[in-house]
């Protein structure tokens, strides 16, 4: 099977929908989880001590090294900004199909509404932070994607249809 990227904003469900698809066959892995594992230390402590910019250095660096080892197979979750480096959309090319998880910002607000685990929510209002992020960032969302899909009020065994038949 053709390996599958799923983007989208923080809070989307792209690790949630991984994993699910992960009892569907494919080996789901995390670009989140591949850095704190690398890292030993937590996404907020890696922005808190080195800087955003750091961080998406090693988001290019797992990206690079998941296209290296060319494994098929693979249900990929990255981070939500993983995209907007341009570099970075050009391998997530490389590496397989492109599914976007377009979700509304109301969902989102909802979902977000007390997270801590994500540094770049931690400052001002939650909505205005996620209006403000979504708006540099739909464009890119959709531009890069293979596939988009509208997954307010839809299952995952929904989601998991769409994709099954886009990517055979
Ligand atoms: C980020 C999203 C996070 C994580 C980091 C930055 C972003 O991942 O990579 O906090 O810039 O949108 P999730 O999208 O999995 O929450």
């Amino acid at each position: 099977m053709k390996n599958i990227i799923l983007i989208g904003f923080m809070g989307c469900g792209k690790s949630s929908l991984g994993r699910f698809l992960g009892r569907k066959g494919y080996h789901f892995v995390d670009t989140d989880d591949i850095i704190v594992q690398k890292e030993n230390r937590s996404i907020n402590d890696i922005f808190a001590t080195d800087g955003e910019a750091y961080f998406r250095e090693l988001e290019t660096k797992v990206l690079k090294e998941l296209c290296e080892q060319g494994e098929k197979n693979l249900v990929i979750s990255v981070g939500g900004g993983l995209p907007v480096k341009e570099e970075n959309r050009e391998l997530l090319h490389e590496l397989g199909k492109v599914v976007y998880l377009r979700t509304t910002v109301e969902t989102l607000v909802k979902r977000l509404s007390g997270d801590k685990k994500r540094p770049l929510l931690q400052n001002g209002n939650i909505e205005t932070r996620i209006r403000e992020l979504m708006e540099q960032r739909k464009d890119i969302y959709e531009d890069v994607a293979d596939i988009i899909l509208d997954t307010d009020n839809r299952s995952f065994e929904m989601l998991y249809a769409y994709i099954r038949k886009a990517v055979r």
